[in-house]
């Protein structure tokens, strides 16, 4: 495991967006994993600043979400569809035939999930997956104790979880979906490279126990240290518990 500590959020995200950058260049049909939540925003971000003032082209270029809430229509403003609409792909030159999304409103959902890992296999899998993770160690939707050759399906989320993203549904707990349709871990780790982004000092914790801990099962992300191609871009205070020496970006 590749780990890089820069400054700030705004380096971590200038760093991730480079990495993609360098990937899309080289294989301009790439197959993207991507991620949601407030940690991807400023990749984001750099990547819209990069299509429209270096032309960095997306025409070719496959997407697969990690996850999205059960029960939510796409067009719900809390949606992962609309977070990524309004975040990335309406900024760039996507071909929306290629975007993938989970459809949390589907009625047969392991149907779904079956058919979601289908089209990932039938892209050829996906060559670079953005993470973020959760203040318990989640990636995806794949809370504590989520097998970790897990695949495509729905979990229930943990109550922290749910706490954590009652801030996008006016504060309140109780509008929060309670289920999700995720990735699996299993799913995750079989993508060709992995870059895991972290900013602030309330991941430290799950930080210090993916990067220094044991792999289990009660830190999903410690997965990623079997991945023989992942990146972890953390700012300098979600490093601040990792105890030994690593590479430094200060660009
Ligand atoms: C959600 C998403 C994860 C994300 C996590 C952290 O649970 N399903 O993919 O990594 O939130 O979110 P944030 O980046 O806002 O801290």
């Amino acid at each position: 495991m590749r780990v890089i500590i820069v400054e700030n959020y705004d380096s971590m995200s200038r760093l991730a967006a480079k990495f993609v950058k360098e990937e899309l260049v080289r294989k301009p049909d790439l197959v993207l994993g991507l991620a949601t939540g407030s940690t991807p925003l400023g990749l984001y971000k750099e990547l819209i600043r990069m299509h429209k003032e270096e032309g960095l082209d997306f025409s070719k270029v496959t997407t697969f979400n990690l996850d999205e809430y059960v029960g939510l229509p796409k067009n719900h403003p809390e949606s992962y569809h609309t977070f990524m609409w309004e975040n990335l792909f309406k900024h760039i030159n996507i071909n929306p035939s290629n975007i993938y999304i989970p459809d949390g409103t589907v009625e047969d959902i392991e149907a779904h999930c079956v058919w979601y890992e289908e089209k990932i296999a039938e892209k050829g899998g996906i060559d670079l997956q953005i993470l973020g993770i959760g203040r318990d160690g989640h990636i995806g939707f794949n809370e504590p104790g989520s097998s970790l050759a897990s695949r495509t399906r729905i979990k229930t989320l943990a109550r922290e979880t749910r706490e954590d993203n009652a801030r996008f549904f006016g504060g309140d707990i109780s509008k929060v979906p309670k289920y999700a349709i995720t990735m699996g871990i299993g799913t995750i780790i079989e993508s060709k490279k992995l870059i895991l982004l972290a900013s602030g000092a309330n991941k430290r914790d799950a930080i210090k126990k993916t990067v220094e801990g044991p792999i289990t099962a009660m830190v999903p992300a410690s997965m990623i240290q079997i991945h023989p191609m992942a990146i972890v871009i953390v700012d300098q205070e979600a490093a601040s518990l990792l105890e030994r020496e690593y590479e430094t970006w200060e660009g």
